[in-house]
Protein backbone atom coordinates (compact mmCIF):
# COMPACT_ATOMS: atom_id res chain seq x y z
CA UNK A 1 0.00 0.00 0.00
CA UNK A 2 1.45 3.53 -0.89
CA UNK A 3 0.56 6.79 0.97
CA UNK A 4 1.74 9.91 -0.04
CA UNK A 5 3.19 12.27 3.02
CA UNK A 6 2.78 16.35 1.38
CA UNK A 7 5.93 17.34 2.63
CA UNK A 8 9.68 18.19 1.77
CA UNK A 9 10.88 17.83 5.23
CA UNK A 10 13.22 14.88 5.88
CA UNK A 11 12.86 14.45 9.40
CA UNK A 12 9.17 14.77 9.23
CA UNK A 13 9.35 11.51 6.59
CA UNK A 14 11.97 9.66 8.57
CA UNK A 15 9.50 10.51 12.02
CA UNK A 16 6.18 9.04 9.87
CA UNK A 17 8.38 6.86 8.41
CA UNK A 18 9.80 4.71 11.43
CA UNK A 19 5.88 4.60 13.00
CA UNK A 20 4.71 2.98 9.79
CA UNK A 21 3.95 -0.40 8.78
CA UNK A 22 6.60 -2.05 6.94
CA UNK A 23 4.61 -2.61 4.50
CA UNK A 24 3.03 0.74 3.96
CA UNK A 25 5.56 2.35 1.13
CA UNK A 26 5.21 6.36 2.10
CA UNK A 27 5.37 9.02 -1.06
CA UNK A 28 7.32 11.97 0.17
CA UNK A 29 6.33 15.42 -2.73
CA UNK A 30 9.35 14.80 -4.16
CA UNK A 31 8.97 11.21 -4.68
CA UNK A 32 5.47 12.20 -6.39
CA UNK A 33 7.37 14.75 -8.53
CA UNK A 34 6.77 18.12 -6.96
CA UNK A 35 9.17 20.34 -5.99
CA UNK A 36 7.13 23.27 -5.86
CA UNK A 37 6.55 25.38 -1.96
CA UNK A 38 3.06 25.03 -1.39
CA UNK A 39 1.71 28.68 0.21
CA UNK A 40 0.48 28.12 3.35
CA UNK A 41 -1.87 30.76 3.63
CA UNK A 42 -4.19 30.07 6.00
CA UNK A 43 -4.53 31.12 10.28
CA UNK A 44 -5.31 27.99 11.85
CA UNK A 45 -3.11 24.79 11.46
CA UNK A 46 -6.21 22.82 10.04
CA UNK A 47 -6.71 25.38 7.13
CA UNK A 48 -2.42 24.99 6.41
CA UNK A 49 -2.66 21.16 6.50
CA UNK A 50 -5.71 21.25 4.31
CA UNK A 51 -4.21 23.14 1.44
CA UNK A 52 -1.07 21.43 1.37
CA UNK A 53 -3.35 17.93 0.52
CA UNK A 54 -5.42 19.29 -1.58
CA UNK A 55 -2.57 20.62 -3.73
CA UNK A 56 -1.49 17.10 -4.14
CA UNK A 57 -4.71 15.97 -5.03
CA UNK A 58 -5.52 18.58 -7.50
CA UNK A 59 -1.92 18.80 -8.98
CA UNK A 60 -0.90 14.83 -8.73
CA UNK A 61 -3.68 13.11 -8.22
CA UNK A 62 -3.09 11.63 -4.85
CA UNK A 63 -5.05 10.92 -2.18
CA UNK A 64 -2.71 11.60 0.63
CA UNK A 65 -2.09 13.46 3.97
CA UNK A 66 -0.43 16.46 5.34
CA UNK A 67 0.68 18.21 8.71
CA UNK A 68 0.81 21.19 10.54
CA UNK A 69 2.51 22.06 13.23
CA UNK A 70 2.76 24.88 15.50
CA UNK A 71 4.27 25.73 19.34
CA UNK A 72 1.80 27.75 21.64
CA UNK A 73 3.92 28.85 24.42
CA UNK A 74 2.13 30.06 27.27
CA UNK A 75 3.74 33.48 28.34
CA UNK A 76 3.47 34.47 24.64
CA UNK A 77 -0.58 33.69 24.49
CA UNK A 78 -0.09 30.51 22.36
CA UNK A 79 2.83 32.53 19.85
CA UNK A 80 3.97 31.26 17.64
CA UNK A 81 1.40 29.27 16.97
CA UNK A 82 0.00 28.96 13.23
CA UNK A 83 3.15 31.31 12.48
CA UNK A 84 5.87 28.94 13.94
CA UNK A 85 7.76 28.60 10.71
CA UNK A 86 8.26 32.29 9.84
CA UNK A 87 8.24 33.73 13.93
CA UNK A 88 11.89 35.38 13.27
CA UNK A 89 11.29 36.17 9.59
CA UNK A 90 9.89 35.33 6.20
CA UNK A 91 11.90 31.99 5.70
CA UNK A 92 12.17 28.70 7.70
CA UNK A 93 15.04 29.66 9.98
CA UNK A 94 15.32 27.47 12.55
CA UNK A 95 18.14 28.75 14.32
CA UNK A 96 16.46 31.99 14.35
CA UNK A 97 12.82 30.75 15.61
CA UNK A 98 15.07 29.96 18.23
CA UNK A 99 17.26 32.77 19.26
CA UNK A 100 13.52 35.06 18.67
CA UNK A 101 11.76 32.67 21.41
CA UNK A 102 14.41 32.34 23.84
CA UNK A 103 14.92 36.38 23.79
CA UNK A 104 11.31 36.92 23.99
CA UNK A 105 11.32 34.47 27.17
CA UNK A 106 14.50 36.00 28.89
CA UNK A 107 12.36 37.66 31.60
CA UNK A 108 9.59 34.96 31.88
CA UNK A 109 9.79 32.40 34.68
CA UNK A 110 6.85 30.98 32.91
CA UNK A 111 8.23 28.10 30.54
CA UNK A 112 5.05 26.12 29.63
CA UNK A 113 4.65 25.23 26.24
CA UNK A 114 2.92 22.73 23.92
CA UNK A 115 3.24 21.32 20.26
CA UNK A 116 0.04 20.74 18.39
CA UNK A 117 0.15 18.83 14.96
CA UNK A 118 -2.57 18.34 12.89
CA UNK A 119 -3.03 16.32 10.22
CA UNK A 120 -5.34 16.83 6.99
CA UNK A 121 -6.23 13.30 5.06
CA UNK A 122 -7.59 13.40 1.92
CA UNK A 123 -9.07 9.46 1.38
CA UNK A 124 -12.38 8.24 -0.54
CA UNK A 125 -13.42 11.60 -1.61
CA UNK A 126 -13.55 13.09 1.84
CA UNK A 127 -11.25 15.17 4.20
CA UNK A 128 -10.33 13.70 7.70
CA UNK A 129 -8.07 15.67 10.42
CA UNK A 130 -6.33 14.39 13.48
CA UNK A 131 -5.09 16.15 16.31
CA UNK A 132 -1.96 15.31 18.65
CA UNK A 133 -0.09 17.40 21.37
CA UNK A 134 2.47 17.50 23.97
CA UNK A 135 3.33 19.22 26.47
CA UNK A 136 6.38 20.76 28.01
CA UNK A 137 9.13 23.47 28.79
CA UNK A 138 10.71 25.61 27.07
CA UNK A 139 14.46 25.75 28.51
CA UNK A 140 16.67 28.38 28.90
CA UNK A 141 18.97 27.58 26.34
CA UNK A 142 19.33 25.06 23.77
CA UNK A 143 20.29 21.45 24.28
CA UNK A 144 21.36 18.86 21.60
CA UNK A 145 21.84 18.04 18.09
CA UNK A 146 18.95 15.55 16.98
CA UNK A 147 15.62 16.25 15.88
CA UNK A 148 14.68 19.67 13.95
CA UNK A 149 12.64 22.87 14.40
CA UNK A 150 11.96 24.13 17.74
CA UNK A 151 13.50 20.78 19.28
CA UNK A 152 16.46 21.49 21.09
CA UNK A 153 14.86 23.90 23.37
CA UNK A 154 11.64 21.93 24.30
CA UNK A 155 11.51 19.29 27.40
CA UNK A 156 8.50 16.83 27.05
CA UNK A 157 6.91 16.71 30.77
CA UNK A 158 8.45 13.75 32.55
CA UNK A 159 11.67 14.06 31.16
CA UNK A 160 14.52 16.00 31.75
CA UNK A 161 15.72 15.96 28.39
CA UNK A 162 15.30 18.06 25.11
CA UNK A 163 13.36 16.21 21.74
CA UNK A 164 16.87 17.32 20.14
CA UNK A 165 18.71 15.41 23.16
CA UNK A 166 15.93 11.88 22.82
CA UNK A 167 16.12 9.67 20.70
CA UNK A 168 13.97 9.99 17.39
CA UNK A 169 11.86 6.59 18.36
CA UNK A 170 11.42 8.44 22.08
CA UNK A 171 9.95 12.23 20.89
CA UNK A 172 7.99 9.77 18.27
CA UNK A 173 6.69 7.99 20.85
CA UNK A 174 5.04 10.81 22.76
CA UNK A 175 5.13 13.47 19.91
CA UNK A 176 2.50 15.85 19.00
CA UNK A 177 2.94 14.21 15.30
CA UNK A 178 3.62 10.82 16.79
CA UNK A 179 0.03 11.21 18.45
CA UNK A 180 -2.03 12.59 15.22
CA UNK A 181 0.13 9.97 13.15
CA UNK A 182 -1.55 7.27 15.24
CA UNK A 183 -5.02 8.32 15.00
CA UNK A 184 -4.46 8.45 11.63
CA UNK A 185 -2.72 4.96 11.35
CA UNK A 186 -6.38 3.64 14.09
CA UNK A 187 -8.35 5.56 11.35
CA UNK A 188 -6.70 3.09 8.43
CA UNK A 189 -6.93 0.63 10.27
CA UNK A 190 -3.49 -0.10 10.43
CA UNK A 191 -0.88 -0.65 13.34
CA UNK A 192 1.78 1.42 14.53
CA UNK A 193 4.91 -0.11 14.37
P1 LIG B 1 5.37 23.12 9.72
O1 LIG B 1 4.40 22.12 10.18
O2 LIG B 1 6.43 22.47 8.87
O3 LIG B 1 4.74 24.32 9.06
O4 LIG B 1 6.15 23.61 11.00
C1 LIG B 1 5.99 24.87 11.62
C2 LIG B 1 7.21 25.19 12.45
O5 LIG B 1 7.29 24.30 13.56
C3 LIG B 1 8.54 25.06 11.72
O6 LIG B 1 9.39 26.09 12.21
C4 LIG B 1 9.05 23.72 12.12
O7 LIG B 1 10.47 23.66 12.09
C5 LIG B 1 8.51 23.60 13.53
N1 LIG B 1 8.23 22.20 13.85
C6 LIG B 1 7.36 21.37 13.23
N2 LIG B 1 7.39 20.16 13.79
C7 LIG B 1 8.32 20.22 14.77
C8 LIG B 1 8.82 19.25 15.68
O8 LIG B 1 8.44 18.09 15.71
N3 LIG B 1 9.76 19.70 16.55
C9 LIG B 1 10.24 20.97 16.56
N4 LIG B 1 9.81 21.90 15.71
C10 LIG B 1 8.86 21.53 14.82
Amino acid sequence: MELVFATHNLNKLNEVRLLLPKHINLLSLADIGCTDEIPETENTLEGNALIKANYVLTHFGYNCFADDTGLLVDALDGAPGVYSARYAGAKNNAQANIDKLLLELQHSSVRTAHFKTVIALLWQGKSHFFTGTVHGDITYEPRGTGGFGYDPVFKPDGYDKTFAELPMAVKNNISHRGNALKKLLEYLHLQAS
